[in-house]
């Protein structure tokens, strides 16, 4: 076994060094998937794709790396044109709306993009035309007209999102035109039963339109030799799996342009009214981006052999980016392919699939307004819990524990104490190191291991388990401390009391640039408290990163500790959510038979004021109420006692029914009966007037 030493320490660091400057790759080009600009962002996105890019990012220009870190959002197709009718607005004010909103989003958590552009960019229309063109005129297209749904009423073409029907296979209704939501079966439009437009609502009928198609058949073997056999190692399980089965299911052309009045205009003459499919623009998006802001370095980053490719993205996007988009690359032939996809899974919110139609999600911009400045704490869960190698749930209850546990109680708490002490003991100067004892020595070892531990899980995509080395690396502080107790030791031997905490904050120093990647605001606050630099990377981990005599700043908390009412609060939020859902879900009564207006003319319907209100003794649901009808009191039992205080009905307006036959209910006569509305979920509302009038007047 290795005998840990200050000059073993130094040895490995050294050979950690010399392994990566001899395999590294000149640059990086990273991207991070276009978020569709229609709606906002939730910590699903995060979790699964900005959170690990940044990590990785951070890290690459730590160490010392040439990076580029490319984003934008995703401004064409079907979703955004569907947003756009449901907010009864146009489809550019849907992405200058979300645009904006999603590119704070990302700012606010530090997500440090090199380039945040748009695919409605100008930069975008020409980049992505030329893709087309190149690969049209080198006749990698193959053109065919086929038959598709068309809206005579609204005289367009339907996307299969805007086609409903009957699902053949379960009965819903309402199924799309590419998947009924209710079984999950996928399907294409001519499987509906009574198809009808979702724009009109219009029966459509089928009519010839002319496409291209990329036919990704022709490159079935090319993938199987480039991702089967060679990515089987280094692709991530799930990356890798979901290619390999999408091959052996067999690979088919693919339509690359669509009959739509939004996105990019298919550049060929006589092709009107139609454009590229949106999956065709968007991963040409990154190479636009890049373009847009490094209009002179850009084609280094994409066509140079000795720039590495790395695409973030969820899972549902991993057929695109690693079969579409790089038969797309590979038929222009210029430009480099992905080296690595690593998609994640997907985060549930407390054991529920996040959805932005029902509103189950922690929209970013809505927790920092709940949780200001608290940006770090949320990128620590996400990626403690990040859906690396399956689903995993978010619950609230695990945010507080570690929060709780493992950024106040450990990470936080042993900072502060070395500082603290250091304040206490020395005027906040590092302490002169004085001799080495075994327990230090293995402190110190132990230390200078960190950087390329925690550095090889991040450039193997490892993030969680990088993240738990770096909070080892506090337990390990934490530990020292309780072993050597300088808050005792003080009392007897102050030259050894310095020494502990010189070591001490020798490792708080190196969880500064270790921490930045994951937590960046906080890694700020704690080289600020120590009074240094941030650091980087290859620096890391040094036994003398702080100097005997250096002054510290003032010790500040870095974490705070979240209550339970804090998070009862974000849990109430999302039940109330959960009603709201099932509100909106429930089917409104059908309606009844026909009446005739003499029968209906045979209600005496009032309008009276509540006198008094009690509950009716031994029972649960009934109230007797004195309604002042204006012609007389008269004595009503309602079955309402669930929902009012009887204190709170005094005084209120409301309907009765004043000629319903008088019935004894629990030995009191009740004269007519209250008109109330229902709720679905059985709660009741008064019916009443929307200004007073007089008691007794007639509803009519
Ligand atoms: O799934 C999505 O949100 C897509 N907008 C991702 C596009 S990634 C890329 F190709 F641009
Ligand atoms: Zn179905």
């Amino acid at each position: 076994m290795l005998v840990r030493s200050p000059e073993n320490a130094a040895i490995i660091y050294l050979q950690f060094l010399l392994f990566y400057m001899s395999v590294l790759p000149e640059r990086y080009t990273v991207t991070a998937a276009l978020p569709y600009a229609n709606g906002p962002v939730h910590i699903g996105h995060l979790a699964g794709v900005y959170l690990p890019a940044d990590i990785y990012v951070r890290y690459l220009r730590s160490a010392g790396r040439d990076v580029k870190f490319i984003c934008g959002s995703d401004e064409h197709g079907v979703p955004i044109t569907i947003r756009a009718q449901k907010e009864g607005v146009t489809p550019q004010q849907v992405v200058d709306k979300y645009h904006a909103l999603i590119r704070d989003s990302f700012k606010d958590f530090n997500v440090s993009f090199d380039v945040y552009s748009r695919t409605s960019s100008a930069t975008h229309a020409e980049v992505s035309s030329g893709f087309f063109t190149k690969l049209n005129d080198a006749g990698q297209f193959i053109e065919q007209t086929t038959q598709q749904y068309f809206d005579e009423k609204a005289q367009q073409f339907l996307a299969d999102r805007y086609i409903v029907g009957t699902c053949p296979n379960c009965g819903n209704e309402n199924a799309y035109g590419d998947q009924c939501e209710r079984c999950g079966t996928s399907l294409s439009p001519t499987e509906l039963i009574n198809p009808r437009s979702m724009l009109s609502g219009a029966q459509p009928v089928l009519r010839d339109t002319k496409h291209w198609f990329l036919p990704l058949d022709q490159y079935e073997p090319w993938l199987r030799e480039w991702i089967i056999e060679g990515h089987k190692s280094d692709w991530k399980t799930n990356v890798y799996g979901q290619c390999k089965s999408w091959i052996d299911q067999g690979l088919h052309p693919r339509a690359v342009t669509r009959d739509l009045d939004w996105g990019v205009p298919v550049p060929v003459p006589g092709a009107e009214g139609k454009v590229l499919y949106v999956w065709f623009d968007a991963p040409i998006g990154y190479i636009s981006a890049t373009k847009e802001a490094f209009p002179h370095e850009w084609e280094l980053y994409w066509k140079d052999a000795g720039s590495k490719l790395v695409h973030f993205i969820g899972k549902d996007n991993i057929v695109f980016h690693c079969i579409i988009f790089p038969v797309m690359l590979k038929a222009h032939g210029e430009f480099i392919l992905p080296d690595n996809v690593p998609a994640n899974e997907f985060l549930n919110l407390e054991g529920d699939k996040i959805s932005t139609s029902r509103n189950w999600a922690v929209w970013l911009h809505e927790y920092l307004a709940d949780f200001p400045g608290q940006a770090d704490v949320l990128r620590y869960v996400l990626c403690a819990n990040a859906p690396e190698t399956k689903d995993n749930d978010f619950t609230w209850k695990d945010f507080q524990a570690r929060n709780n546990n493992e950024l106040v109680a450990t990470l936080g708490n042993f900072v502060n104490r070395a500082a603290v002490l250091t304040h206490k003991f020395f005027e906040g100067k590092v302490p002169e190191l004085g001799e080495l004892t075994p327990i230090e020595q293995d402190a110190f070892a132990q230390l200078s291991e960190f950087p390329a531990k925690v550095g090889e899980l991040i450039e193997n995509y490892r993030f969680r388990d990088a993240l738990a080395e770096v909070i080892n690396l506090a337990r390990l502080g934490n530990k020292y401390l309780a072993e050597t107790q300088p808050w005792h030791l003080i009392k007897t031997d102050a030259v050894r009391t310095g020494t502990v905490l010189n070591v001490s904050l020798q490792i708080a120093a190196a969880l500064a640039p270790l921490l930045e990647p994951f937590l960046p605001e906080s890694a700020q606050k704690l080289a600020a408290m120590l009074n240094i630099e941030l650091g980087n990377w290859t620096s890391a981990g040094r036994p003398d990163a702080l100097a005997a005599g250096h002054q510290l700043q003032e010790a500040a908390l870095l974490f705070a500790k979240i209550e339970d009412a804090v998070v009862e609060t974000q849990v109430q939020k999302l039940l109330d959510t959960k009603k709201e859902n099932q509100l909106a879900n429930t089917p409104v009564t059908p309606a009844k038979d026909d009446v005739s207006f003499d029968d209906f003319g045979q209600m005496d319907l009032r309008i009276g004021t509540i006198t008094a209100a009690e509950k009716v003794a031994k029972t649960k649901k009934l109230l007797k109420l004195t309604v002042d009808l204006g012609l007389e009191e008269r004595t009503i039992v309602s079955g309402i006692a669930e929902y009012f205080i009887p204190e709170a009905l005094i005084g209120q307006q409301v309907q009765v029914l004043l000629n319903l036959a008088p019935r004894e209910i629990k030995g009191i006569k009740s004269q007519g009966m209250l008109l109330m509305a229902e709720n679905a979920d059985g709660s009741l509302a008064l019916m009443q007037p929307s200004v007073p009038v007089r008691n007794g007047s007639s509803v009519a």
